[in-house]
């Protein structure tokens, strides 16, 4: 049994195979969906496993560089993960894992996350499930008097410069770094809807991005823009639909504030994915960093023989393990340990964590 990246060559059979095990229904390759994951430069981060000539599990990294007020992170996405039915159970998909796990800490990555629903599988690899997202059920409903307003114009049409979404996509607070290029590529996704807001001097100034292959189906995952413009560009779309999603960073507080007033709009907090820390000394000093901004001068997270800790005015606590650091770090924080804290330290905590993180759509692999 061999564990390789495929040559460019092997790249063909390992989209075939993925293709019969994760696609079956569609008329599209994996690749089209993904990409960046599946481009030639990305080759040594895509991982499988054969045995006589024939592919059993796969898996691959995508890297993103991701800016948060928090500093900026170098993060793995784990994407494509599968084994062949008759190869179940023999520990393939966990070699891969850890594989790539050890790829990523290598070229220097600090953070690695995942969307699955085995829980247990990813838990046992170390994995915990963090982070938060903001998801919306809006609808079209006649009890709300949100008009559209006629001086922008709207369009369906996906052919947009990469340069303009460019543009806006580099004012959000947390969002990764993607060249045009990219951009270009992802615009190209089947099954995507692409809707977008255009100013009087055909300046782009809100677009938003829903569907994405198989995946976010009705969601929107991707969108940029001015929060009113946005509005809009919701009010648009939502003339042809009776309802859509979206999903947006808990950055985004003042865009789901003005949708939950000016459409009918079910809320709530999702958790982000399943995440690992890579290289803890990175994110402890990130923490340290975010914490000071916060006016927090005594707050600081570590590692000692293995252990972590908190410290908070020179006493430390210690964690249980690494995946209760993801979970304070990233969050959903449960208030209830917290509780027997002191109230300073534990206004501290509440200020200083979660730490602001968010991939967007088109980022997941
Ligand atoms: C999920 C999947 C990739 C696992 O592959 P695999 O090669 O059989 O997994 P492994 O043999 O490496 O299993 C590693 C561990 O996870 C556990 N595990 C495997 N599949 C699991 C599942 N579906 N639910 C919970 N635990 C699971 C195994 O029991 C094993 O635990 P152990 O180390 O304590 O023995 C495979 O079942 C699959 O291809 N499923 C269909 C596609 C899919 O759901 N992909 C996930 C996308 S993220």
């Amino acid at each position: 049994m061999k564990l390789k990246s495929p040559s460019p060559t092997d790249l063909n059979r390992v989209l075939t195979f993925l293709k019969q095990k994760l696609r079956p229904q569609v008329d599209w390759s994996i690749n089209n969906e993904y990409p960046i994951a599946f481009s030639n430069f990305n080759i040594n981060n895509i991982k499988f496993i054969e045995s006589e000539g024939k592919i059993l599990s796969h898996a691959l990294l995508k890297y993103l560089m991701i800016k948060t007020p928090a500093g900026i992170f170098k993060v793995a996405i784990i994407g494509s993960v599968v084994t062949d039915e008759q190869h179940q159970g023999k520990g393939l998909a966990k070699k891969l894992i850890s594989e790539l796990v050890e790829k990523a800490k290598q070229d220097q990555c600090e953070l690695c996350i995942l969307w699955s629903d085995l829980h247990d599988f990813y838990y046992k690899l170390g994995f915990e499930l963090a982070g938060s997202e903001e998801h919306l059920t809006i609808e079209n409903s006649s009890s709300t008097n949100y008009q559209i307003e006629s001086e922008w114009r709207f369009s369906d049409d996906p052919k947009i410069n990469p340069e303009s979404i460019q543009k806006i996509f580099s004012k959000h607070l947390v969002g990764s770094v993607r060249s045009n290029n990219e951009i270009k590529a992802y615009l190209q996704i089947p099954n995507s809807n692409i809707y977008s807001l255009w100013g009087q001097n055909n300046e782009l100034l809100a677009y938003a991005i829903e569907g994405r292959g198989v995946d976010l189906g009705n969601v929107v995952h991707e969108w940029g823009g001015g929060v009113h413009h946005l509005n809009q560009l919701i009010a648009h779309i939502l003339k042809k639909q009776s309802q859509l999603q979206m999903i947006a960073s808990s950055t985004a507080i003042n865009l789901v504030e003005t949708l939950k007033k000016n459409f009918k709009t079910t809320h709530n907090t999702r958790t982000l994915g399943y995440m690992k820390p890579l290289n803890v000394k990175n994110i402890h000093a990130k923490v340290l960093r975010w914490a000071r901004i916060q006016g927090e001068y005594h707050l600081q997270t570590f590692h000692q023989n293995d252990e972590v800790y908190l410290r908070y005015k020179s006493k430390n606590y210690r964690l249980p393990n690494e995946q209760a650091l993801t979970r304070l770090i990233w969050g959903p924080i449960d208030p209830n340990i917290f509780q027997n804290l002191p109230s300073d330290m534990h206004d501290a905590l509440m200020k200083v964590f979660p730490l602001p993180l968010w991939v967007w759509g088109w980022d997941i692999a």
